[in-house]
């Protein structure tokens, strides 16, 4: 077990969903410093607004491009968490930018890690690695059935860290994320969950739009579960690994649109519409291997978790119609 005492992190992309999560919840940890690097492409200064009051955390606006810029902060630097990508959609309509961001970019971290003598990286891969499920609950050695443009970038992230571990001995662990949700995540943006397409319509009045039968079933995690997660795999031994990090429950659409009918107390119907472009169908992480090798398990129920999002965005909300009020 590492102790992170007296230690500088790096959190790239640490403005982001995740990441400003992994900042919060750094901060009760003995950490002698924070530095988050982003380029607020996605991410947000109000993601930081709390963490930020803290002396330790120091924000540096730039990009995983720029090597020099890496070189200089990973000086120094013990520990580092690697966020930083563009989205699945994103990488849909700018394969090019997902290969400078996703693939140049996370070769960028992982030989600035290397060279400046970092002792241990966690690595923000994806479930999407897998594609659809060729069996459920899929362990870390189901095979990369994916066949997306963001999946490939991820899976060429995995294979720098193990090639860098094999010759260098650079210490990571890999975390493959099942579909995360929770306050801050975005719902205003081009590429929103169907978490926040369903709370917009019901804010609209308007019945949820469910593509196909709804019987796509996936594995959603809490956010606050996932920073825990990242801390867990950073302080643990175990290196060179990649874990899966869900709750290991399958929930279909049609029972996460039901939950959020209920939680907003909306008497709406779903509306059914024919499938759309489908990435991925039936998505259920194995949770074994992260609960034997870094102690994690997944507290947060859907229900609850889904409670803590519906409240941050109706809050989130009224903040920023008081600022535009005040700001005339
Ligand atoms: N949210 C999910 O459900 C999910 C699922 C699987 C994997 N992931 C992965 O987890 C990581 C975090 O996801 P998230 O939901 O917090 O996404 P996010 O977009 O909120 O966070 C990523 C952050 O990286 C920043 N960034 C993008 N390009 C950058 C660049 N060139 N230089 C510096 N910063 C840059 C963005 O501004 C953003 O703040 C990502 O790597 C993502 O691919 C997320």
């Amino acid at each position: 077990m590492r102790n992170l005492e007296d230690s500088r992190i790096l959190v790239i992309g640490g403005a982001g969903f995740v990441g400003s999560h992994i900042v919060d919840q750094l901060l009760a940890e003995p950490v002698r410093e924070i530095v988050v690097l982003d380029n607020f492409v996605r991410g947000t200064r109000a993601n930081l607004s709390e963490a930020a009051k803290d002396k330790r955390v120091r924000i540096v606006e730039g990009s995983i491009t720029d090597r020099t810029l890496l070189a200089e902060l990973m000086q120094g630097t013990e520990y580092v968490f690697h966020l930083a990508a563009l989205w699945l959609f994103e990488c849909v309509y700018q394969p090019r930018s997902a290969l400078e961001v996703n693939v140049v970019g996370t070769f960028n971290v992982v030989e600035a890690a290397h060279q400046a003598g970092v002792k241990k990286i966690v690595y923000s891969s994806s479930a999407s690695v897998y594609g659809d499920a060729v069996f459920t609950p899929m362990t870390e050695d189901h095979p990369f059935n994916n066949r997306t443009m963001y999946g490939a970038t991820k899976i060429a992230g995995e294979q720098f860290f193990r090639a860098f571990n094999e010759q260098h001995k650079l210490d990571y662990a890999g975390l493959r994320y099942m579909n995360i949700y929770g306050p801050r995540m975005d719902y205003k943006g081009t590429y929103v969950s169907v978490i926040m397409k369903v709370l917009d319509r019901i804010d609209a009045g308007q019945a949820p739009v469910i593509f196909g039968d709804g019987s796509q079933s996936y594995d959603f995690i809490h956010v606050a579960d996932v920073a825990r997660a990242n801390i867990l795999a950073l302080k643990a031994d175990a290196s060179d690994e990649f874990f899966n990090v869900g709750m290991g429950v399958k929930t279909t659409i049609n029972e996460l649109v039901k939950m959020l009918l209920e939680i907003t107390g909306s008497d709406l119907q779903p509306e059914y519409r024919p499938q759309e472009q489908m990435f991925v169908t039936h998505r259920v992480g194995s949770t074994e291997k992260a609960d034997q090798q870094l102690g994690f398990r997944a507290r947060v129920p859907l229900e609850e978790g889904l409670h803590s999002v519906v409240e941050w965005r109706q809050q989130d909300q009224t903040n920023k119609l008081d600022r535009s009020t005040v700001m005339g």
